[in-house]
């Protein structure tokens, strides 16, 4: 049955905070707009901030966008919207502070409900909120409608054994099915397109492999600082807080086997089975570093341990670089190399496939060494998916050089790009887990990190200090060096 036409409540847990102010309402108001939610919908925010409904509809309002009504139309659309808004006021561990959202959501909700509960909290309450939810008995246990199906963000834990701890204790209320685990990375229109780039064009897949490709680059570069969320950022680091979660989902999708059909459990197996083939990260094959103070773009920007809420002794990466080797057929003797950092030069996601250069070509000599093809999907800012390719200069000379065969995504699409929690969210609705981790997803992606992250932490490495504003620090380079790389 079509999802729209069965009842929904959606509880935004933790309604007051930073997601769900900036990313989840907004988005649910465009699902609005593009008639995407259930005709009979309704919108309630929980947590502790006092606030009653004009003023969460206040708070709301503000960050809401008219790109999907625009024009004279929006604020009719937007006042629409804002009258299914509701606010309760609670505690995130009280069974009793549920059952006032029961009661509240009794008068607004038909009897038979679907029930899709955000939770928009620090990880710190997930579990409280879980149990209280189940104690207040908000939670249906099947599948089919009515449903009730909860959402979380990363990080799930610190480690192997912590992330063990929350799935077990989750699954005590919410079972798998009703489980999803965002990355909102794998909601990005860039991502999505990559098992279809792979999968669906002739000419990639026959060279996706160790024979063609020489190596594999995976950045996610930021040229902020923590600013102001330095308390818990300081808690997680940047191999929590981004290469264990988004930067392996990514890797995942580029080495993954194809799937025999589209649908979640085969791609999710398929995604399981590549991480399994991963190494666990050595501390020889990583390197962690933390930005320092510096003058950038005419600011003076602090450094990482000045930041409030960052004790000033703190060991915490902000940038980690490592080297993955993913032990199969396929990729045998192929070097991954991951990078995050905060306090970067840029802000820039990116994939570059490294083709191997021609061997004995006729034109070398005429294009700069090293010179190969290299496949490029930009994730943000500006999407773009371009391939290098060797091209002769117009002119009488011989003259090679590289050019991009350029997919843009503004100019070739005259649509659109939803934003990435608008497509998770339609997903979560329709009950298509394809593009949420599954338990045994992530196990196998702490898996990957869990032993590095503890000889840190019993060492009490020291990251290497990078100034504000540069590329990270020079053991990055080293460490792409040693696998014959430069970065891209
Ligand atoms: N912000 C983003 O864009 C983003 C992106 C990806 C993932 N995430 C993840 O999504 C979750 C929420 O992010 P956020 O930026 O919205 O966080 P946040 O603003 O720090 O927290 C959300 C709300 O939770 C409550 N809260 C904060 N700290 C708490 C604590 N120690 N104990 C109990 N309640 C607390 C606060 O509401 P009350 O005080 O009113 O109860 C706050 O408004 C986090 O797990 C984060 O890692 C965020």
């Amino acid at each position: 049955m079509n999802y729209t036409h069965q009842p929904l409540c959606i509880t935004v847990i933790g309604a007051s905070g930073d997601l769900a102010r900036k990313k989840i309402l907004p988005a649910l108001y465009a699902l609005y707009c593009q008639q995407l939610l259930p005709a009979s919908f309704s919108v309630f925010g929980f947590a502790r901030s006092a606030m009653d409904d004009d003023a969460f509809r206040t708070m709301i309002a503000s960050n809401l966008s008219c790109r999907y009504s625009p024009g004279a139309t929006c604020e009719a659309s937007k006042a629409a919207f804002l009258e299914q808004c509701f606010y309760v006021s609670g505690h995130y561990g009280s069974r009793d502070s549920f059952l006032d959202l029961y009661e509240r959501q009794r008068t607004v909700c038909p009897l038979s409900v679907n029930h899709l509960f955000y939770l928009a909290t620090p990880p710190s309450v997930f579990l409280d909120v879980a149990r209280a939810l189940g104690g207040a008995g908000l939670v249906h246990c099947g599948f089919s409608s009515p449903w009730s199906r909860i959402v979380i963000e990363k990080p799930f834990g610190r480690d192997r054994e912590s992330s063990d701890v929350m799935v077990r204790e989750m699954g005590l209320v919410f079972r798998e099915a009703q489980t999803f685990r965002i990355d909102h990375y794998l909601g990005k229109e860039v991502i999505q397109n990559l098992m279809v780039l792979r999968f669906a064009n002739l000419v990639f897949e026959p060279l996706w492999n160790r024979q063609y490709i020489d190596h594999v680059q995976i950045s996610w570069k930021e040229d902020l600082s923590v600013a102001g969320r330095g308390g818990y950022f300081d808690n997680y680091g940047i191999i929590r807080d981004v290469m264990q979660n988004h930067l392996l989902q990514i890797l995942a999708l580029v080495a993954m086997e194809p799937a025999s059909e589209l649908d979640a459990g085969h791609i999710c197996n398929e995604k399981i089975r590549v991480l399994r083939s991963i190494k666990p990260v050595g501390l020889d094959d990583l390197v962690v570093g933390q930005y320092r103070a510096a003058w950038w773009n005419g600011r003076h920007e602090l450094g990482y341990l000045e930041d409030e809420g960052v004790p000033e002794n703190s060991l915490t990466p902000t940038y980690a670089a490592a080297c993955l080797a993913i032990d199969n057929e396929r990729w045998r003797g192929v070097p991954f190399l991951i990078r995050a950092g905060k306090g970067l030069e840029t802000r820039t996601t990116e994939i570059r496939i490294r083709f191997k250069p021609v061997e004995r070509s006729m034109f070398a000599g005429l294009l700069p060494a090293g010179a190969a093809n290299e496949l490029v999907i930009r994730v943000q800012p500006d999407e773009a998916i371009y391939l290098q390719v060797a091209t002769k200069v117009p002119g009488m000379a011989m003259k090679l050089q590289q050019t991009p065969l350029n997919l843009r995504y503004q100019e070739a699409f005259d649509a659109m790009i939803p934003d990435a929690y608008e497509s998770l969210l339609v997903d979560v609705m329709r009950g298509d887990k394809s593009l949420f981790i599954r338990k045994d997803e992530l196990a196998a992606a702490w898996d990957i990190f869990t032993p590095v992250l503890k000889d840190l932490e019993q060492r009490g490495q020291k990251p290497e200090s990078y100034a504000f504003g540069t590329v990270g620090p020079d053991g990055a380079q080293a460490l792409a060096a040693r696998s014959g790389v430069v970065w891209g």
